[in-house]
This record gives C-alpha cells, sequence and structure tokens, in this order.
C-alpha cells in the first residue's frame, strides 16, 4: 500500500519509492503536516512539531484561555487560511455572507482509494488503477459550514504525489472565494534556496536559482497564460543541491492560466510553499451546494539533486500526462514553412517546399499563419477561417491533396483564440472580443482575444474547426496563442462574476482541445504561443508537444532547452533547424550544430530548403536519417543534463532506460584558445558491462582529426564511464557540437 493510515492516531503517510510525505489531524482536529522528504517508515513524526508560545502570535480559543503554546501562526499545516490567526501567506480566503474573511477548516474524516482521482474539465495525472492510490481528506469550517476535499494522488513508482483542493459550500447563503490555491507546503526545518524560469519572448525558462530570506517571495502570471515571463515550475532545494547531490522538491502545476507559486520564509525560519490560481484576478462566488475545483499541482522529491527530480517530472509527463495516439506513436519530422516564406506565399510554394522536404526523409508540411480570410500580414484577419483560395491557388482539400502526393502529412496553423478587428468575425460579432465596454482595449499584435469563457464562442470555435479539420487531410495542428490578456472583461458573466473570466477562459480552452482531441484522435496537436508563453503541464495533457520558443538560434535555445528541461521532457519541446544568420539573433552556426540542438526536442525543420546548396541537403537528410535511428533513445530514454550552457560547453546525455546505449552531445557557445579539455561523467550505464564508445565524425571533419587519438573508438566499462568519463574535444571554431554513440559490447555475467 502507498498510502498508511493510522486511524487511531489519525497519521497518513504517503509513500513512494524513495519518499514518504506524512500529516496528522492532531488534537485540535487541525490537519498538520509532518514530513516530506527521503523514504521514512510510519513513526508519527509529529514530535516533531513542537508547540510553543510566540508572541503576537495567538491561541485557539477551544484550547482553553491558560495555554499559549498552540498558535496556527507556526504551525505546518496541510492548508491554511486566511483570516484566524496565521498570518503568512495562505492558501485560502473567503468573504463570507456577512463579509467577514475568516475561515478556520477542521479535519471531518478521510477515505481511501485505487487509482488516481481525475478532475472534471482539467488537466490532471492519469494511472491505471494498480499504478496509483487517492487519499481524500474532508475539512470542515465548524461556523460557516465550509467544505473543504483535500485529495492527495500517490504514483508509488514515480515518486510522484499531486495534490488538489476541492472546496464546497455547505452553507445557506453564498460565500465568495477570493484566493483558493491548489496546494500548501510547510517544511518547518532547513534552509533553502528556490529554482524558479523566467523569460519573455524568444528567451523563456532562464533559471534563477535565489536563497529564501525572511519575507514572501513569489512568481506567477496575470497575463491570462502561463507565460513566457514566469513557468508555472518551481524547485526548492538545499543550499548544497546540484545535478546530482542533495535534496530538492519540485512543484509542476497542471494549468494554463494565470498562477501563483509563493514563498515564505516566517518567523521562525519555516518554510512554506503555495501554488495556485493567481488571486489578483480572480474570485468565485459558490452558491449553496456549489463545489469549486482547483486545478493540480505535481510533487516530487529526490534526495539526489536536480537531474534525479528533472527525470521523475519527464516520466510522469510523458507516460501520464500526454495521451492519446500520439503518447507512444513515432511523431514524423516536420518542416514548417514560417521562417522560410512568413506570410508570403502562394499553393505552388508551398507544395514545392513539400516536395524538396519529403526528397530528404522529412515527413510532415506544416503550413503556419496566412493561409485563411484576409491574412497578408498580422494586422487583419485572425477569427476568419476560411481557407484563403486565391492564394492558396486551390481548395485547402485539394492543397493537402497536393502535399500527400509528395509523400508528405499536412499539418495547418491555427490561432483559435485570437481575434484580428480587421476581420468578418469581429465585424459579425463585436461582443465576442475581449474588452471593457466604453473603454479602448490595449493591442497587442495589432489583435484582440476571442471571449472564450463564454460557450456560444467556444462552440462557435469548435464548429469552424471541426469543419477545416474534416474538409481537408490534416493530420497535425500548431495551436498558437499570441498576446497576453487584458481589459479582462466578459458580456457572459454579470458584475459580481467578473472575476471569474480569467479561469473560465482557461476552462473553455480546455473544452474545445478536450473536444479535439476526442473527435479527432488521430491529430497531433503542438501547442504554441509566440513559442513557449504557455509551456505547461496543464497543455500536455491535450497537446503532446509545445513549440518551445520562437528563438530558433541553436545557441540562443541552448539555454531556453536547458532550463525547460527541469521540468518537461524532450519529447514535448517543439525544436527546428532554421536558416543562417539566425532570423532572431543575426548568429551564423554550424548546420550541424543545428541539427545537433534540435535534436533535443521534437525535431524539425524551418526553412526553405530551395535555398540550401546540394551538399547541406545532403546534410539534412543524414541528420533526419540519424534522427530516426535513434529515435526511441532520444525521445524516451532518460535525460541527463552533464554541463550547463552556462559554462561555455553545454553537454547532455540520454541513456536508454535498460543502459544498454547513450548519446552524449556537447556544443561550445563560443571558442576559447587553447581551452583546458572538458570532462564529463557518463550515467545510467551498467557499471559491469563493457561499451564501444565512438565519437561520430563531424561533417566538416579536419584531416588532422581523423589522425588524432581522438577519433579512435575506445572499450571501456561502465563503471570508467561513470566514475572517470570521457573527455570533449575543444572548439575550433565557434559554435562547434561534437557528439558520442555509446554502444553495449558485453555485459558481465
Ligand atoms: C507565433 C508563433 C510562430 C508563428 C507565428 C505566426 O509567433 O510562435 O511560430 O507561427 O506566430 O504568426
Amino acid at each position: 500500500m502507498a498510502v498508511s493510515i493510522d486511524r487511531e492516531n489519525r497519521i497518513f503517510t504517503l509513500h513512494t519509492k524513495n519518499t514518504s510525505y506524512q500529516m496528522k489531524a492532531d488534537e485540535m482536529d487541525v490537519l498538520i503536516h509532518t514530513y516530506y522528504g527521503a523514504r521514512i517508515d510510519d513513526s508519527d513524526l509529529s514530535q516533531l512539531v513542537i508547540h510553543c508560545g510566540r508572541g503576537f502570535s495567538g491561541n485557539l480559543y477551544e484550547n482553553g484561555k491558560g495555554d499559549r503554546n498552540y498558535t496556527l501562526d507556526v504551525l505546518p499545516q496541510e492548508y491554511s487560511c486566511f483570516g484566524t490567526g496565521d498570518y503568512r501567506i495562505t492558501a485560502l480566503r473567503v468573504k463570507n455572507p456577512d463579509g467577514s474573511q475568516a475561515c478556520t477548516l477542521r479535519y471531518k474524516k478521510y477515505e481511501l482509494s485505487q487509482g488516481k482521482y481525475s478532475l472534471d474539465g482539467l488537466p490532471a495525472v492519469y494511472a491505471d488503477p494498480g499504478e496509483a492510490e487517492t487519499l481524500s481528506i474532508w475539512m470542515e469550517d465548524p461556523f460557516s459550514h465550509l467544505e473543504v476535499i483535500l485529495r492527495y494522488g500517490v504514483l508509488p513508482e514515480l515518486d510522484i504525489i499531486t495534490r488538489e483542493a476541492e472546496i464546497v459550500n455547505r452553507g445557506g447563503s453564498p460565500v465568495v472565494l477570493k484566493k483558493a490555491a491548489s496546494m500548501n507546503l510547510d517544511i518547518q526545518y532547513g534552509d533553502f534556496d528556490w529554482l524558479t524560469f523566467h523569460g519573455r519572448h524568444t528567451m523563456e525558462r532562464n533559471i534563477q536559482r535565489t536563497e529564501l530570506e525572511h519575507g514572501v517571495q513569489a512568481v506567477g502570471s496575470v497575463r491570462g497564460t502561463s507565460s513566457h515571463h514566469y513557468n508555472p515550475f518551481a524547485v526548492l532545494c538545499e543550499k548544497n543541491t546540484d545535478e546530482d547531490k542533495g535534496g530538492c522538491y519540485g512543484f509542476s502545476f497542471l494549468y494554463s492560466g494565470e498562477f501563483l507559486l509563493e514563498t515564505e520564509k516566517d518567523q521562525i525560519s519555516q518554510t512554506r510553499l503555495i501554488c495556485g490560481i493567481h488571486p489578483d484576478d480572480f474570485s468565485w462566488t459558490l452558491e449553496p451546494g456549489e463545489a469549486f475545483q482547483t486545478p493540480e499541482v505535481m510533487m516530487t522529491y529526490s534526495g539526489s539533486g536536480f537531474g534525479q527530480m528533472s527525470r521523475n517530472f519527464h516520466k510522469v509527463i510523458r507516460e501520464h500526462i500526454c495521451r492519446g495516439e500520439w503518447k507512444k506513436k513515432r511523431r514524423p519530422v516536420l518542416i514548417n514553412n514560417w521562417e522560410g516564406t512568413y506570410f508570403n506565399f502562394t499553393g505552388d510554394k508551398l507544395v514545392s517546399m513539400a516536395k524538396d522536404a519529403g526528397k530528404l526523409g522529412i515527413e510532415l508540411f506544416v503550413m503556419d499563419d496566412g493561409w485563411f480570410g484576409k491574412r497578408d500580414d498580422d494586422n487583419s484577419g485572425l477569427g476568419d477561417w476560411f481557407p484563403n483560395e486565391k492564394k492558396l491557388g486551390c481548395t485547402l482539400k485539394r492543397l493537402g491533396e497536393r502535399i500527400n502526393e509528395a509523400g508528405m502529412q499536412f499539418g495547418i496553423w491555427f490561432e483559435p483564440e485570437g481575434i484580428s478587428e480587421d476581420s468578418d468575425l469581429f465585424r459579425a460579432h463585436p461582443d465576442w472580443a475581449v474588452r471593457i465596454d466604453g473603454r479602448r482595449p490595449d493591442l497587442s499584435r495589432n489583435q484582440l482575444m476571442l471571449d472564450i469563457s463564454r460557450k456560444d464562442v467556444q462552440d462557435y470555435i469548435i464548429e469552424r474547426l471541426c469543419s477545416i479539420l474534416s474538409e481537408a487531410p490534416i493530420t497535425y495542428v500548431k495551436w498558437d496563442m499570441n498576446r497576453s490578456i487584458c481589459d479582462k472583461y466578459t458580456k457572459g458573466l454579470d458584475a459580481d462574476h467578473q472575476g471569474e473570466f480569467s479561469h473560465r477562459f482557461v476552462l473553455g480552452l480546455y473544452r474545445i482541445l478536450e473536444t479535439l482531441n476526442r473527435r479527432f484522435p488521430y491529430l497531433l496537436i503542438e501547442g504554441c504561443s509566440g513559442g513557449g508563453g504557455r509551456f505547461d503541464a496543464g497543455m500536455l495533457y491535450y497537446t503532446p508537444q509545445i513549440w518551445c520558443s520562437d528563438n530558433t538560434d541553436a545557441i540562443g535555445r541552448l539555454d531556453i532547452q536547458c532550463g525547460t528541461s527541469f521540468c518537461y521532457p524532450v519529447s514535448t519541446m517543439g525544436a527546428h533547424v532554421s536558416a543562417v544568420p539566425n532570423h532572431q539573433t543575426g548568429r551564423v552556426t554550424p548546420l550541424q550544430t543545428r541539427g545537433r540542438v534540435a535534436m533535443a526536442g521534437t525535431f524539425g525543420y524551418e526553412l526553405d530548403l530551395s535555398s540550401m546548396t546540394e551538399e547541406e541537403k545532403e546534410e539534412v537528410k543524414r541528420q533526419v536519417e540519424f534522427f530516426k535511428k535513434h529515435y526511441d533513445l532520444i525521445q524516451y530514454g532518460e535525460y541527463y543534463r552533464l554541463r550547463s550552457p552556462k559554462e561555455g560547453c553545454s553537454v547532455w546525455e540520454f541513456v536508454d532506460e535498460e543502459g544498454k546505449e547513450a548519446l552524449v552531445t556537447a556544443v561550445y557557445s563560443y571558442v576559447i584558445s587553447n581551452s583546458p579539455f572538458v570532462n564529463v561523467k557518463v550515467h545510467g550505464l551498467k557499471p559491469d558491462a563493457v561499451y564501444r564508445v565512438q565519437l561520430l565524425k563531424n561533417e566538416d571533419t579536419d584531416p588532422w582529426f581523423e589522425q588524432s587519438e581522438l577519433a579512435r573508438d575506445r572499450i571501456l566499462s561502465g563503471n570508467a564511464l561513470e566514475q572517470a568519463g570521457i573527455v570533449i574535444p575543444g572548439a575550433g571554431k565557434d559554435y562547434q557540437s561534437w557528439q558520442f554513440y555509446i554502444s553495449l559490447l558485453e555485459e558481465q555475467e
């Protein structure tokens, strides 16, 4: 059993293979948190929770007037409430019918069940009944009868615990939720840093490590989406934690809208972390009997550094969040015309691009923005999802057939949530755009958003998309979203309910995506929001891959993909080889390096092959072959960050789960004269087995290299590779890359 329950003492211990999590309903019926970390037995760890009076920290009335020791203000709790003596950041804040904001949650009962709970209309980790257990704990405010059900999903093999809270109004009058976080984690002891992932358009998910000091530190989004600017993912870690050692807790929010991830180091240096929907833009009225469902958070603990934490998340995302046919099916190598043509194309041009690509082994052609309505730039046409047959020179169906005749599958770009003021849709339904009557809305990319918090608008999009997807042979959709939302207001709700808009927008998005997934199970949907502006575990439930960034520069991508890999697996990161000089940075990098970097994602191209030389095309062909050959290793293998891009030479490794083969890739960000050698340890191999280590020949290999000792294969044991490692050749020029293929020769008995 993953969940062990001491009924008499009301202790709940959740066990995974390597971790344990414990809570207890104490003598005051408060659900206290006692432990999260490396696996332990079922010992009652509430002994670590010492009650002791703290000046200006109040005491529970029911504890007797003489006792000044029991105070919620420093007590580690499972779900903290605002307004009743816990002055830290709190998980739940309500407005009661009388206008007061107090809430007092007390333990009522629990229920344990096999399998993993799911959430209506929201993404959630899923598992077979034998793979997970669910513990539900009921809490209640004895005064207002507000009920909170805390759910814990335990996936023992994956070291993953999920959390969410359902809030039910069991009282007789409406209650307003002003903040309803998904989780609260209190860690009593220890001194932590935290890692957050900040960024901007074309430079997402930069890693920031900061010390937790007294006070509150937070990242979040009020942009309507999870955003380029902060990712809904964070790590709490011990001071000495690095890739391979030290304790760390990871928190990933399965939500694509406005979020807040906050920490507080309190008066006695305890750490509290809260994650949930951002409260600034949120309020939700619960009529008597109504319930509010918070989105889910998944957590993991690793006692052996960030690498293991990431691999835990990679596995759960690959196997228990991504769904449908594309979870296991080999995804096609694609070519997208965006950077190749932007808006300037014809149907014939696209077909010729597809033909060129088909000859090189590329399998899917994606027609990006500009194929519909009046859309020759980004100032008009959004919302008019009717093919521009004049521009395409034929119907969409015919275009799809022509692409198929070139031996390629056909994919298409949509931005269903957007609307241009200069569009027939806007002219017909100006009230469908998100804006406030009597105010001028802020434009971004010269566009507005469609109010998909409304069901009629959702239904319209569903109808339009389904019609297009049924009329042409389309097997792939790139689902874009190109602005942050402001001027939030919906005609679908009255003034008192406007605080529900942002969350209802996300629920609307999920409903549309769910409908498409069900109607077109063969469809591969790639998420996108100006690149990685909505790269979160919530989206991955509907779109198994997401365009990682509009920055296609291989060197810029090193940082972006490295930051992204802290939570998200390679199989989710859209990555393409593009032309040089790069369109975002002007940098000129070798084609080989561009290929190797894009191969640390869902590999594809985004350029006009007709402007390449025959030699370059041959190289593309070899890249595609190489990727297909090593597909399983790259997409399903274990991923190790061996050296950070910040160190000038970025190195990463894929190794299959059984340790039979590994691929190590190194990319130099710059060349240093007479540089020291780079040595990396190779992980995940069998210590006693013997391996062949091949340094793969580079496209531009100099004759000197062929003769050098570096070019010779080595025979080494897994143990030697793990402990002593390999040496990466230096860079002879900027942005040079190297690759080692390591394969099992023989296994020792
Ligand atoms: C966004 C996407 C790009 C491209 C353009 C098209 O910026 O991230 O990849 O699809 O929109 O307008």
